[in-house]
């Protein structure tokens, strides 16, 4: 497994952030492409409730994010956890199950209720 840490986006990544999902997305087939704006405009409306990044030889290779979901139930302290990234050539390696188990545990350190995900059952 390559060496890599999990850490807490900061302003200057944000260029690479996008970077990442553009390269990540580029192949998958029911992706729009769009997964870059998403994080922009979650991070813009403040919604971005964990971003974290992997980072290998001082290069982000990976991102993950997490944002406030309500339910038409009225339950509260519930995220949704997307998107994520990690760059085509570092796939398969664990970054990825780094990157979500660090983001739910920051969730669950702030007592969130839960947290749920949509996509490709698969
Ligand atoms: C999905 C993605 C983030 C996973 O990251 P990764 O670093 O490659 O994944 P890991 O090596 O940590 O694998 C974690 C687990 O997910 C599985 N997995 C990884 N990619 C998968 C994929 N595309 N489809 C199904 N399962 C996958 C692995 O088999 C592994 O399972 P295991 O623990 O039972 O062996 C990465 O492949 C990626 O960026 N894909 C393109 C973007 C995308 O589709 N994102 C998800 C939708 S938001």
């Amino acid at each position: 497994m390559s060496k890599f840490i999990i850490r807490l986006e900061q302003p200057e990544d944000f260029v690479a952030i996008t970077r990442v999902n553009e390269l990540a997305f580029k192949s998958v087939p029911h992706s729009e492409q769009t997964e870059h704006f998403i994080v922009l405009a979650l991070r813009n409306a403040g919604a971005l409730s964990v971003s974290l990044v992997a980072e290998r030889s001082n290069q982000v290779v990976g991102h993950v994010a997490f944002s406030p979901v309500q339910f038409s139930d009225g339950s509260i302290g519930w995220y949704g956890l997307g998107p994520v990234a990690v760059i085509p050539e570092l796939q398969h390696q664990g970054i990825g199950k780094a990157l979500i188990n660090s983001g739910l545990a920051s969730l669950r350190s702030v007592g969130a209720s839960g947290c749920v995900v949509l996509g490709d059952p698969n």
